[in-house]
């Protein structure tokens, strides 16, 4: 087993570290990175974990609005401006317990453009930081900055919508994610390095890559290249939350990218669970004030609750402590889960008021006919994501 230490722009492993450090990305913007980082955050330092969460949306910082702050407080842009700050000055304790704060760059606007260097510093002086979770919200895109702070640690959390979008994104992401990863970790053999680099900057179109071929590619000019490379795409566990589900089957559309994923890139995924689309997220948002404080018995507060408590229960985060009698994977879990919330909610649905169970009929049909839509339109993704592939694959 190969041990990854920190090195700037490489990994963290929290195998041996009571910390853990946790990024949240999406590709995609609006899948809800800042709804699950405030609440994951705050249901974890309810559990009585120490949680700090960063606000690394460079350039489009709103954490605080999530947690019902006004942005008055200097924060990383700050930071990163005044050479007389530590990061713990711009570090705020909230009103929640264990939970405490550190704003992005909305009043020292300059994020955006960070250099290689200052995020090494953010990462350097958060690893020093005193606490049990580190949750990271890194906006959206999968831009090199986004990409950099998600490798800090092996314990990235995708979040996706059942969306064809963000599914493209999430994939694009991933595919980012693997070759920023090989070029950060593979340094030293020059013929290697020139060789990712000449993999990077392909641009012509059609061109799908495997991450078996990359390596057997490798494999050709280092051995020992390869052997590291494969022992650290182990490492690489970025697990996935889908949110703003409609239904149990939405996991299926999700599974699709799984199963892309192994394919072209090597990684394997797991599924911490569904968060459905509830009107009282928005509702929350409204009054400025965190689901789990604002509504702790909607459905999406409880299954975000039942997210943070694997988190919590995980000794060896990302690495989930299943019990594999039960269900076969992390994906299976999260299926059963959902199958059960569902029928909870149709169960509360039908003891409602009887007036109000003609608009359920029509709100079910409305969500089967969106179902059916999504199936075809992820199907024809899939299609998409393949097509061309792989002439290069010889493996
Ligand atoms: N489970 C959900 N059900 C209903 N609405 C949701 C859910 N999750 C998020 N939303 C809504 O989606 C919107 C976007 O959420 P959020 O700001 O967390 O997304 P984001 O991924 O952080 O976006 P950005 O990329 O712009 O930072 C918000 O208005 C939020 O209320
Ligand atoms: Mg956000």
């Amino acid at each position: 087993m190969l041990y990854l230490r920190y090195s700037p722009g490489i990994m963290v492993l929290s195998d041996k570290s009571y910390r853990k450090i946790i990024p949240l990305a999406g590709g995609k913007g609006g899948v809800g990175k800042s709804i699950l980082t405030v609440n994951l955050g705050l249901y974890l330092g309810r559990l009585g974990k120490r949680v700090i969460l960063v606000d690394l949306d460079m350039g489009a910082s709103n954490l605080h609005t999530c947690l019902g702050l006004k942005n008055t407080r200097p924060g990383l842009g700050n930071y990163l401006a005044n050479k007389n700050l530590a990061l713990q000055d711009v570090m705020y304790r909230t009103d929640y317990p264990n939970l405490f704060f550190i704003p992005g760059d909305v009043l020292a606007p300059g994020m955006a453009d960070i250099v290689y260097n200052q995020k090494r510093n953010i990462v350097s002086q958060l690893l020093k930081l005193e606490a049990d979770y580190i949750i990271m919200d890194l906006g959206a895109g999968s831009h090199f900055n986004i990409i950099d702070f998600f490798l800090i640690s092996n314990s990235g959390l995708l979040i996706v919508a059942p969306q064809v979008t963000s599914l493209l994104n999430a994939f694009s992401f991933l595919k980012n994610l693997n070759f920023r990863f090989l070029q950060r970790a593979l340094t030293g053999k020059p013929s290697v390095e020139t060789y990712i680099r000449d993999v990077l900057r392909e641009t012509r179109p059609n061109i799908h890559f495997r991450m078996n071929k990359i390596l057997h590619d490798i494999e050709k000019l280092d051995k020992s290249e390869a052997k590291k490379a494969r022992e650290y795409l182990k490492n690489l566990k970025p697990s996935l939350i889908v949110n703003m589900a409609t239904a149990p089957e939405d996991l299926k559309l999700i599974e699709n990218l799984r199963y892309l994923v192994k394919d072209s890139l090597n990684i394997d995924l797991s599924c911490l669970g569904m968060v459905c689309a509830d009107n009282e997220v928005d509702k929350a948002m409204k009054k400025l004030m965190p689901l789990a404080v604002q509504s702790p018995d909607s459905i999406a507060a409880k299954q975000i609750e039942r997210i943070a408590e694997k988190i919590f229960q995980s000794h060896n985060f990302p690495d989930l402590p299943l019990d594999l009698s039960l269900y076969k994977d992390s994906f299976e879990l999260a299926s059963i889960e959902a199958e059960n919330d569902w029928a909870g909610m149709r169960e509360a649905a039908a003891n409602a008021d009887p007036e109000s169970r003609g608009g359920d009929t029509a709100d079910m049909q409305a969500i089967i006919a969106a179902q059916q839509q999504k199936i075809q339109e992820l199907q024809q993704t899939v299609r998409m994501l393949t097509l061309g592939a792989p002439k290069m694959d010889t493996e």
